[in-house]
């Protein structure tokens, strides 16, 4: 029975699941972790990619193999396969200013200056999404700047998963004895859920918009990763990694696509992830064109659209209760559940980092109507998570006002596993929600992407007519019933906007 891996090359960790390719079964894994920071040199994924491998039992034995990565990190490499800096991630936001100029500058090439609304439109048009620091075209606008000799050497932009997939297939850095075939640039792929959160891929045409790269950065001249189609092999692994050789290495993904593919999700279908960033998406076949900025308008890694709202304030809000309480995961959810739905009026607008949506990057978080009634731990935890869940509701409704249909609600991520999240989250979003097995769902997605590859390769399938995707399941471990209390997001809405 031949074997696939799935990668995830996370913003915390590298994750690697070896699964059955015809049923799905978990065969053997291993993780290991990356730096912290919001900048990190991509050689520790590198390191981190190997040590998982060999806790996973190595990959010698694989037949193909994907890799899922945290989205929009520029991965600037000059022309001997060296990163130029430490690669700027998603959640880095030094480039807030320079997606406002951008925004800015667009509608001024629309014959629009000085109209932000007609700028922020005209970038949803153009690749989906309007422009925030998270996206990878604003952290060449702000390299231009404030690096110019850094970036005169950029000869190539990857993004993380493409990085890797390419250092597995045997290329990098000139000279480095793990990159045995050297810097070919022109062998970098991607697939269309990553490219199309660069912000200079438009998923819809499937092509990149160059023009918008010279835009931001004053030159196109630079190599952009091959975009593949979802059941295509960009290259094989090399070797070293992976046996003989022969291991194919799928298109990739981002890792909210990777997490789309990995839940099974089809249009309909909205996943909510509880993790480091908080991700309302949508599967649906025709990508959004918000120009307020609430719903990304990226490629899923099937063919689909993919829709995001994409919160900062997620799991760490929760992080933050429990420090502010003194106390653990089971205490906190013990506290949040022994006060009342709406906390007696006590509202927490949980904007700790600032907030990517809403757009407000320097807003901070706001405990509202404290009371003698209310001020006790246990209503201090609900508000916390009430507030939190609050925050991931407003993104539900920009999907919903997007026209995005709504039909089953799938609550992921650590913080899901939380009871009192699962009991308040139904009175929140007033749906009922499934739960479906823990799991590592970005690297079980690339797996699953894989045995697609390995299936549609082993057909003979012309490329644009791929076999169906492997039959793996997605298991419920429970679906929460709705019980919608309209009281807690209205209280919400009152004061959300006073920050
Ligand atoms: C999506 C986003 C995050 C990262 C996390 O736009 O910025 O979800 O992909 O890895």
């Amino acid at each position: 029975m031949p074997l696939v891996a799935g990668v995830d090359s996370s913003t915390q960790s590298c994750k690697i699941v070896v699964r059955d390719a015809e049923t799905g079964a978990l065969v053997r894994s291993g993780s290991a972790k990356h730096p912290d920071g919001t900048a990190v040199d991509p050689r520790h994924w590198w390191t981190a990619f190997t040590e998982a491998a060999e806790k996973a039992g190595g990959l010698a034995d694989v037949a193909a193999l994907s890799v899922g990565g945290q989205q929009h990190g520029m991965v600037a490499l000059d022309a001997q396969g060296n990163v130029v800096r430490d690669a700027l991630l998603w959640n880095d936001t030094r480039s807030a200013q320079a997606a406002e100029d951008l925004i800015l500058e667009l509608a001024a090439v629309h014959g629009h200056s000085g109209d932000r609304a007609a700028g922020a439109q005209a970038w949803a048009d153009a690749v989906g999404s309007v422009l925030v620091a998270s996206l990878t075209i604003t952290k060449l606008r702000w390299l231009r700047d404030a690096e110019p000799e850094n970036a005169a050497r950029v000869a190539a932009v990857a993004l993380p998963h493409d990085w890797l997939s390419w250092r597995i297939a045997g290329y990098g850095p000139e000279g480095d004895p793990s990159a045995p075939l050297g810097p070919q640039l022109d062998q970098i792929f991607t697939d269309a859920s990553d490219a199309s959160g660069t912000g200079y891929y438009d998923a819809q045409a499937g092509e990149y918009r160059r023009d918008l790269l010279a835009l931001a950065f004053g030159r196109d001249d630079i190599v952009l990763p091959r975009v593949i189609g979802p059941t295509a092999s960009g290259a094989t692994a090399h070797a070293s990694v992976a046996g003989d050789g022969t291991a194919l290495i799928g298109p990739g993904a981002g890792d909210n696509a990777g997490a789309a593919i990995g839940l099974g999700m089809e249009p309909g279908d909205i996943a909510i992830s509880i993790g480091t960033s908080g991700v309302v998406s949508a599967v649906a076949p025709q990508r959004t064109q918000d120009g307020t900025g609430a719903i990304n308008g990226f490629a899923d890694c099937t063919g689909n659209a993919l829709m995001l709202a994409v919160t900062l304030n997620a799991a760490q809000v929760l992080d933050a209760a429990r420090a502010v309480l003194g106390a653990d995961f089971g205490q906190l959810a013990d506290l949040a559940l022994s006060a009342p739905a709406g906390s007696d009026g006590l509202v927490l607008v949980p904007y700790l980092q600032g907030e990517r949506t809403p757009n407000r990057p320097n807003a901070t978080g706001t405990l509202h109507g404290i009371r003698l009634k209310n001020m006790t731990q246990a209503h201090v935890a609900r508000a916390y998570i009430e507030g939190m869940l609050c925050g991931l509701a407003d993104g539900m409704d920009a999907l919903r006002a997007q026209g995005v249909p709504v039909e089953r609600v799938m609550l992921i991520g650590g913080a899901a596993q939380s009871p009192a999240v699962q009991e308040i989250a139904p009175q929140i979003f007033g749906l009922p929600i499934s739960i479906p097995e823990p799991g590592e769902y970005v690297a079980d997605g690339a797996a699953r992407q894989a045995a697609w590859v390995l299936a549609s390769h082993a057909a003979g399938a012309p490329a644009g007519s791929p076999v169906p995707q492997p039959a793996w399941s997605t298991t419920m471990t429970k679906t929460l019933p709705a019980d919608p209390v309209p009281l807690v997001r209205e209280q919400y809405a009152a004061v959300r906007d006073l920050v």
